[in-house]
């Protein structure tokens, strides 16, 4: 398949805003999940916690995360990678 493009930590920490839109990262890759901020089971503040970083220290917090269906709603978001 075509290579998503590559971004660095400072270009996803650009996006932390509905406004800018709202990126991710989870492992190397990248999220813009901008469309699914209002349809967070957890709550719009919530997720907006992780927004311009890495996802991993929440989802630590919260296991409510560790679910295939959960990565799966994520993988529909990714624009790149790390
Ligand atoms: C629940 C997805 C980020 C806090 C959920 C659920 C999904 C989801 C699908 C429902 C899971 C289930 O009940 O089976 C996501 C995605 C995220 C994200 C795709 C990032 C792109 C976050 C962050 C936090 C958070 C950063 C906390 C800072 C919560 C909480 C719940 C929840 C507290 C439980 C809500 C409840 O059942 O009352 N999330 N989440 N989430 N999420 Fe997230």
């Amino acid at each position: 398949g075509v290579p998503y493009p590559v971004f660095t930590r400072q270009e996803v920490g650009q996006h932390r805003s509905l406004a800018e839109r709202v990126w991710v990262t989870y492992g190397s890759e990248v999220f813009d999940i901008t469309d699914f901020v209002e349809l967070h089971p957890g709550g719009k503040s919530k997720i907006l916690l992780a927004a311009g970083g890495a996802l991993e220290p929440f989802w630590a917090m919260y296991a409510v995360h560790s679910q295939e269906h959960v990565l799966e709603i994520l993988q529909a978001y990714k624009v790149g990678e790390l």
